[in-house]
């Protein structure tokens, strides 16, 4: 039996203007990455300009708002400010779930929040385990083995050259040149490399030498009845950004998008440029979006994802991975170029992710699309 209230709605919360928490973890370039930990260790945390950047957008619909970072003092903080609704975009402190961390405390303080939940946050941080899930329901993966320690045997259907990443980090750590493995002996060494620097296991896979696109999700089956802009999702209530495509053009080699690549400003300054959308022809267009809403649907993430898909030699398109809390920093992560690709506002982006998490927690009352109907039908 669960003590803890499940998504009940709770109409002490449908109130017009709320009180909201964006919750991160903060870095700062400045400071040295303390020893012991990987030069990379604090990539995937954000700038305070991204926070600043969601309190904007999220104060232009009148709400108000608070920064708590989610560090080790978050429960305190959260008692003192009793945000009604916390904006999470934290990617935790550590762990093998790092990223369902911040989720797992709101849930046990019956606090809502924005985007996926617990289980989806945690296992999509894993990449291996999103990917036996995906395989399991016969989405394509390229062939992978997950190296606890750096020399067990290879797989007879891993053929060189290889990838070799860490199986729980994001924003390209542990992601450079040398990820591409040709033998036996750069294999070994990766992989050891991978496992003694960032404590955790090597996920070895296939390398995929085709394009490399990303493909944004929004919503959820009942999203018109919260949104506001209905207009913007299908009838299965999903709205899918236009595909980004990474600019390989540029590059000597098989390129790959590496911690350095993804910690520089795209656009013309570097090579790390972007199509968007994707100059490709519609089944491929329409074979990325399906794959990047099943992958969503399969791991049960929650109103905002970003899917990435590389082609392989044949030119098939195979997950790579799900973020199931996607980079929010205006013109410059994936998900915001995408929509601004399509001419939605970063404001309106925001809030309509604020919108699709209150409406789960009863904060919103539901639009009344089926009276709208009836009496569109009468006149
Ligand atoms: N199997 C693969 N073959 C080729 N390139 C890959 C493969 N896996 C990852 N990459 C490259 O490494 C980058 C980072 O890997 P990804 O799994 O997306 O991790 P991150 O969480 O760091 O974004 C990808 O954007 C892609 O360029
Ligand atoms: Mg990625």
């Amino acid at each position: 039996m669960s003590i803890l209230p499940e998504e009940k709605p709770s109409p002490r919360l449908r109130k017009q203007k709320w009180k909201v928490a964006v919750l991160a973890n903060i870095k700062d370039d400045n400071q040295p990455t303390p020893e012991g930990v990987p030069p990379d260790a604090f990539a995937d945390f954000d700038h305070i300009e991204t926070v600043d950047a969601l309190r904007t957008a999220i104060e232009a619909d009148g709400h108000t708002t608070v920064f708590i970072h989610a560090d080790r003092d978050l429960p305190y903080a959260l008692r003192k400010e009793k945000p009604d609704i916390c904006f999470n975009i934290a990617e935790g402190l550590g762990g093998d779930a790092r990223e369902a961390q911040v989720p797992a405390l709101l849930e046990m303080l019956a606090i809502p929040y924005t985007g996926s939940r617990v289980l989806a946050n945690g296992i999509s941080l894993d990449k291996t385990l999103t990917k036996r899930i995906w395989r399991d329901r016969r989405l394509p993966v390229a062939p992978f083995q997950e190296f606890q320690f750096g020399d067990e045997p290879l797989r007879p259907e891993l053929k060189f050259p290889l990838f070799v990443k860490p199986a729980r980090e994001g924003t390209g750590m542990g992601v450079d040149m040398n990820a591409i493995v040709n033998n036996e002996k750069e294999l070994r060494e990766r992989a050891q490399y991978i496992v003694s620097t960032y404590q955790q296991p090597a996920l070895v896979e296939t390398f995929l030498p085709g394009r490399e696109f990303t493909v944004g999700i929004l919503g959820r089956a009942d999203s018109k009845l919260y949104s506001r802009h209905p207009e913007w999702y299908e009838k299965d209530g999903f709205h899918r950004f236009p595909v980004l495509e990474l600019d390989t053009g540029n590059t000597e080699g098989p390129w790959v998008y590496t911690n350095e690549a993804k910690s520089k400003d795209v656009g013309p300054e570097g090579n790390e440029g972007f199509f968007c959308p994707a100059k490709i022809d519609p089944e491929l267009e329409k074979k990325l979006k399906h794959l990047a809403l099943r992958a969503h649907l399969i791991l049960n993430a929650l109103d905002v994802s970003r899917t990435d898909i590389r082609l392989d030699e044949e030119g098939n398109p195979r997950l790579i991975e799900i973020n199931t809390l996607p980079g929010l920093t205006p013109s410059y992560s994936d998900l915001c170029l995408q929509s601004e690709a399509e001419g939605i506002p970063y404001t309106d982006l925001v809030l309509e992710i604020l919108y699709l998490g209150a409406s789960r927690w009863g904060m919103i009352e539901p639009r009344e699309i089926a009276s709208e109907t009836n009496n569109n039908k009468k006149k």
